[in-house]
């Protein structure tokens, strides 16, 4: 029996010193020290021993046990450290490793140039609106005095949306100073950004949906000074202190007087190149002095209020600040165009 004891130790030193984890050495505890274990079936053949030597025997059962448990504690430490230590170094951050650069996105060249506009007017105190893409063809045409008949409002020029005409896809931000002036009485400074709509082929420089930007000053005693002072204002705010501006007689149904805004060619200073098309000027935006019917059809009284009024169209806006010579390149998405931004 002493040998079988001693067998049992030597084997379960050497199996416990090459457990390789927690679940060999748990299997190894059942297999030497469990209920139906090795240990235990030898203490179970005590009974048959001498009176002499079944002391002995305990004794020796005992410190076999005690030394099998010792060593799976040992054994156990020495496994956790292992553990521990592999896990560490399979973790380890080497914070000098150069990190993976994220590309960053560019704000897209109407965003820019429409923040610069935006900057300009929020400075001179203007509110900035919204209004509705689906218009009313009242708002969009007849409350602008472009009554039903007027060549603007032809199929072949607007989306209509009813069969009716009677909505339609806006095809100006002008409607936006209706909705502005039928809600607030005087003094109003508004600034309208907005997607607008009309039936034209894609090209260099058309496309059937672009932006403009609307403005609207109504007040006592506004007068041309006043349209002439801000205009000039935001385009030497653009083109920088030495532009040089032009107001040049036009028409348009909603203003009496209107006239259209020219700035002077940057590239030829009014000589005549090829970006000017050889005028030496270029066309910047439509503008005038707010028409008594469109006051008086929003409730605000023409012989105590005047107001002027503008519309930019932003993509030439933008195509003229950064050099753009294709509107399609706006629209397109292309990231090798967009990062040059
Ligand atoms: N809505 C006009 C257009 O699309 C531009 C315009 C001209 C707007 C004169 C105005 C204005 O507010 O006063 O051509």
């Amino acid at each position: 029996m002493k040998q079988q004891l001693e067998q049992i130790r030597t084997a379960a030193m050497k199996a416990l010193e090459q457990a390789a984890s927690p679940e060999e050495l748990e299997a190894l505890r059942v297999q030497f020290l469990g209920k139906k274990g090795e240990l235990t079936a030898v203490l179970k053949m005590m009974g048959g021993l001498s009176a002499e030597e079944r002391p002995v025997m305990g004794q020796l059962a005992n410190t076999v046990r005690a030394e099998i448990e010792q060593k799976l504690d040992a054994s156990r430490n020495v496994l956790k450290a292992k553990l521990l230590e592999a896990k560490l170094r399979s973790e380890t951050l080497d914070v000098t490793v150069p990190g993976t650069r994220i590309p960053q996105g560019h704000r897209h060249p109407m965003n820019l140039a429409l923040d610069e506009v935006k900057d300009v007017f929020v400075g001179m105190g203007f509110d900035i609106v919204d209004g509705p893409e689906v218009e009313l063809s009242d708002y969009n045409f007849t409350r602008l005095n472009t009554p039903e008949g007027h060549p603007a409002r032809d199929h072949s020029d607007t989306f209509y949306v009813t069969e009716d005409d009677e909505v339609l896809l806006r095809t100006q931000t002008s409607p936006i100073q209706i909705r502005v002036m039928e809600t607030q009485q005087p003094p109003i400074r508004m600034f309208a950004p907005g997607r607008v709509y009309r039936k034209d082929e894609v090209d260099a420089t058309h496309s059937p949906m672009f932006h403009q930007m609307e403005g609207l000053v109504v007040d006592k005693g506004i007068t041309m000074t006043d349209l002439k002072g801000c205009l000039e204002q935001m385009v030497k705010a653009l083109y920088g202190p030495d532009a040089v501006v032009r107001f040049r007689p036009h028409h348009f149904p909603f203003t009496e007087p209107s006239c259209e805004v020219d700035v002077q060619c940057f590239e030829c200073h009014g000589a005549g190149c090829r970006t000017c098309k050889g005028e030496g000027w270029i066309e910047l935006l439509g503008a005038g002095m707010v028409h008594p019917k469109v006051l008086a059809g929003c409730g605000i009284d023409p012989e105590v209020y005047s107001g002027f009024a503008f519309g930019v169209g932003l993509e030439r806006m933008a195509m003229r600040r950064f050099a753009i010579s294709d509107m399609r390149l706006i629209f397109e998405n292309d990231v090798r165009f967009l990062e040059q931004f």
